[in-house]
């Protein structure tokens, strides 16, 4: 199947902006799977609770959940994408997945990074894989990475693929993804966004780029450059994430000692 990732500099607030040029990448392309940036139709760095109150969107009634089913099922292509999501009065930093077949579940970050824990609420529906025809798809967002136990949960819970929308301003998660991916033999598509944003009397934010597609081996398939704006596809085997055996003697997931785990 093939799998992808769009980078790019969201401008903040532009929701409508951000979503068209989304889509317009997304059409152009030939995919089973685009993963986009976290907080990708908003924007990263709000001044005020009020701000994201503002920003963010009911899910999957909102517009741009609405969009990106349009073209999922224009497209035949499933999308993961970061967006900011109103649900009451709680507000979360979440991921949608959308699919041919229309709105298939969010996922709500629950390792919330810096400020964001003063707009939104850590995610309160876990970690999540979605079985879809071309593979099971779990769902983390940025920071998460940063918690070996999120994408040891979501393959455990059967994940092939670990769509990770992010906005990395630390240097860190490229290189580490490599690791996640090893340690539990699933692929992972990052796409971080570009660019910087400096709100009002704020410090300025630069975000990384270097999204990339990362096999359940270790091996960096793709990744791109840390200002370019990019979308890239490349064809990956997901069965190559069901064989957890290192060897004939070692299974990554049988040879675990929970017992001597602290948790
Ligand atoms: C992050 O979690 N956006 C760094």
């Amino acid at each position: 199947m093939r799998a992808g990732f769009l980078q790019f500099s969201p401008l903040f607030g532009e929701v409508k902006q951000n979503v068209d040029k989304a889509v317009s990448i997304i059409s152009s392309q030939h995919a089973d799977l685009i993963v986009l940036p976290e907080l990708f139709s908003t924007g990263y760095q709000f001044i005020s609770k009020k701000e994201a109150a503002d920003l963010t969107e009911p899910v999957p009634s909102g517009y741009t959940t609405q969009r990106l089913i349009t073209v999922s099922k224009d497209k035949n292509c499933y999308i993961v994408a970061g967006i900011a999501e109103r649900n009451g009065d709680a507000l979360f930093n979440s991921a949608v997945l959308t699919g041919p077949e229309g709105f298939i579940g969010v996922y709500r970050k629950i390792h919330l990074f810096y400020e964001e824990t003063q707009w939104f609420l850590p995610g309160d529906a876990g970690l999540r894989v979605w079985e879809t025809p071309i593979g099971n798809i779990g769902i983390m967002i940025c920071f998460d990475w940063f918690f070996p136990e999120a994408a040891r949960t979501l393959a455990l819970k059967g994940a092939d693929i670990i769509a990770h929308p992010a906005n990395l301003v630390l240097p860190y998660c490229p290189d580490a993804m490599v690791t996640r991916c090893i340690e539990n033999r699933v692929f992972a598509v990052t796409a971080n966004r570009t660019g910087s944003e400096m709100r009002r009397d704020k410090e300025e934010l630069k975000f990384i780029g270097m999204s990339e597609i990362v096999t359940p081996k270790g091996r960096i398939l793709t990744r791109a450059g840390s200002e370019e704006e990019k979308c890239t596809v490349v064809e990956i085997t997901v069965e190559e994430a069901r064989n957890k055996n290192i060897n004939q003697y070692n299974n990554i997931f049988d040879d675990r000692q929970k017992d001597f785990y602290y948790s």
